[in-house]
């Protein structure tokens, strides 16, 4: 299950609706969940008070989460989460306290912020260490970083919101400093064994066509630092998984980031669905599609994971019925399910 944000949390700790939101795609047959983004321990981490987050009280909310998804059988990883400059002034549970971007830029050109101090950095760093740490003691299976969509750590991988001129800014693989030292203190404290994800994508809400890496070149330049680092399992954010990356090859990202670092990838994008999901925040729905293509690059190893979205939100048991060849059971997704947590 792909990490899908949807701020049913009251004051930011998942309940019991949230617990059996889980376990109903447990028992519809996904493999591993990864939660929705939830927030780090840092004031400016979170912009609404209903995102769940990583913190305080919150974990004992977790922890139930965790213990139900095992008791339906299931495996389940949190997307640690800070949203970096996209928090407008006044959101989240600290409304008078700074948002946080390594240049102080919300976009390419528009500085809204003063950028961060290298201690301030640090104690982001400390942050993303202890959310870290508090999955492993409450039990989850593997932890996801949220690196991408022009969040924190993407603010710092992108040269559209990272002008810093020191350590943590420059070329592509300076950029990726700060996440590599999330990496490594997260590795210092949990050991070799826990499998951890780093999500990241080309693309950013600030501007959709925008790219990190522009040929394979420099995709190895972004992704090996990081795997060097410790990631086990790179996540690689795609709006429709059968796009080709680069020229040349049918590739997709995921299957680019395999053949570099020689590690297992997650692809995501359109599985199930004929709309892409910034379209269906527009449009309203996305039909059920087939998945022989996705057999096809499957069966083909190009990817070893496929994270599927809103086709789970719109039937908690995809998964089994996918795999019963009941495809003529799904349902069309629609915007409006975003409004319940069912
Ligand atoms: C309602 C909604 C909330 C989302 N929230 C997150 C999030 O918290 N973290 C994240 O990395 N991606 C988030 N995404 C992106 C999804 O993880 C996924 O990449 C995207 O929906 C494409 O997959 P799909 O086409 O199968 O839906 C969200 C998508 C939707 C539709």
């Amino acid at each position: 299950m792909a990490p899908m944000t949807r701020q049913f949390s009251p004051n930011g700790v998942p309940d019991q609706k949230v617990a059996d939101y889980y376990r109903r795609r447990a028992e519809g047959g996904v493999g591993l969940i990864i939660t929705e983004g939830t927030t780090i321990p840092h004031k400016a981490a979170s912009s609404a008070v209903q995102i769940p987050c990583f913190h305080g009280d919150a974990l004992e909310g977790w922890k139930h989460v965790v213990e139900t998804v095992h008791a339906a059988g299931g495996k389940i990883a949190p997307q640690l989460w800070h949203v970096g400059a996209i928090r407008k002034p006044g959101e989240g549970p600290y409304p008078d306290y700074p948002s946080a971007s390594p240049s102080g830029y919300i976009k390419p050109g528009k500085q809204v912020l003063e950028p961060l101090q290298a201690n301030e950095i640090d104690e982001l760093v400390a942050a993303y260490t202890q959310a870290a740490i508090d999955a492993v003691r409450i039990g989850f299976d593997a932890i996801e970083l949220h690196g991408a969509h022009g969040y924190l750590i993407d603010n710092f991988f992108w040269e559209g919101t990272n002008i810093r001129d020191d350590e943590y800014g420059g070329d592509l693989t300076k950029r990726t400093v700060f996440a590599q030292k999330i990496i490594k203190s997260i590795r210092a404290e949990i050991g070799d064994d826990f499998p951890l994800i780093l999500r990241f994508s080309q693309w950013k809400q600030q501007d959709y066509e925008s790219k990190l890496a522009y040929t394979p070149e420099e995709l190895e330049q972004f992704v090996m630092p990081l795997s060097d680092a410790g990631v086990d399992i790179f996540h690689c954010s795609n709006r429709r998984f059968w796009e080709p990356e680069f020229e040349g090859s049918a590739l997709n990202l995921a299957g680019w980031v395999k053949k570099i670092t020689n590690k297992p990838t997650i692809s995501v994008g359109s599985v199930g669905l004929t709309e892409e999901f910034i379209a269906t925040y527009r449009e309203g729905t996305a039909e059920v599609a087939g998945i022989d293509e996705l057999i096809e690059r499957m069966e083909a190893d190009e990817f070893d994971l496929i994270a599927v979205g809103r086709a789970l939100i719109a039937n908690p048991d995809w998964a089994n019925k996918v795999k019963e060849s009941k495809m003529d059971e799904l349902v069309t997704y629609d915007k409006e399910m975003l409004n319940t947590l069912v």
